[in-house]
């Protein structure tokens, strides 16, 4: 049998009857609890891991390649190819309009820059690159951040410190602990090391669609929002700011997203499933 059709057989087993009595016991407590569609069956998993298997490898080709002198189409051509050559789709080219395979954030940039023959990387420069690859139907979404030759130190501890609200919020992402629990521990953490947390974008449930529900705040109150059940799979994806936290869409473009006060931004992300244990990252 075709692995989709044994997907979606997969997908019609219930959730399994102890995750079922957790989930009312939260339920009583008037705890938010999500769709049982939102909790991925075994085989939904398997498929979600291998586009994420590619989506890592996109981003190590990039890693390979990016320097001072490219432009931000040359990344496009670079994550393009490798992800055709291994059978897969860009989730970004096409989705809302959007035109091109993949997210190029430079400095001030906070997230979806569009990549552009006009835009080139300089020695000096931070850059977010965001991958989001599709395999049988399965999405898996990961952004790494890059530093092009001699960065200042500035930039360095930015790019550190965002890369450490990542794994600050993995931490937190226990099971039946909640997606506030996740937003409180970045947001803390950032604001402890003097930066601004994005507060308009945010992480997102992600698998069988690009954006699912729940949306993952960064910012956020310990206890608050959906409980996060075994077979979720979510992204956590900080926005950080060295200056302020507001954020502007080009008017142009209108996906660009800048800092409001021109200050540098940086991100990083991963998709993680949520297991019985605590999780398990499955691109990054
Ligand atoms: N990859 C982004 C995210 O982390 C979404 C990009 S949408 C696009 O959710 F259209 F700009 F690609
Ligand atoms: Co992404
Ligand atoms: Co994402």
């Amino acid at each position: 049998m075709d692995e989709k059709l044994w997907a979606q057989i997969d997908a019609e087993q219930p959730v399994p009857a102890h995750i079922q009595e957790r989930m009312e016991e939260c339920r009583k407590k008037r705890m938010i609890l999500p769709e049982d569609s939102l909790i991925k069956r075994p085989v939904m998993v398997e498929g979600i891991r291998k586009a994420g298997v590619i989506n890592t490898g996109v981003l190590d080709e990039v890693g390979k390649h990016i320097r001072a002198g490219m432009t931000t189409q040359d990344i496009d051509d670079i994550v393009a190819e490798y992800t055709a050559a291994h059978g897969a789709i860009c989730a970004p080219l096409h989705y809302e309009g959007f035109p091109k395979s993949v997210c190029t954030s430079l400095n001030n940039v906070v997230c979806h820059g569009i990549p552009s023959r006009l835009i080139k990387i300089h020695d000096g420069d931070i850059i977010n690159v965001d991958c989001t690859t599709i395999l049988d139907g399965y999405y898996a979404d990961a952004s790494r951040m890059f530093m092009i030759g001699n960065v200042s130190d500035a930039r360095r501890r930015l790019v550190e410190e965002t890369k450490k609200c990542l794994e600050i919020g993995v931490a937190a992402a226990q099971p039946w602990a909640t997606v506030g629990d996740i937003g409180y521990a970045i947001s803390k953490y950032a604001h402890s090391k003097g930066y601004s947390v994005v507060r308009e974008l945010g992480g997102h449930g992600v698998g069988c669609d690009f954006h699912e529900d729940p949306f993952v705040a960064h910012i956020g109150k310990k206890g608050s929002g959906m409980v996060l059940v075994p077979g979720m799979v979510i992204t956590i994806e900080p926005m950080i700011n060295a200056g302020k936290a507001g954020v502007v869409i080009d008017p142009y473009d209108d996906w660009t997203i800048y800092t409001k006060d021109g200050s540098d931004s940086a991100q990083w992300e991963y998709t993680l499933l949520i297991t019985e244990t605590g999780n398990e990252i499955l691109t990054y």
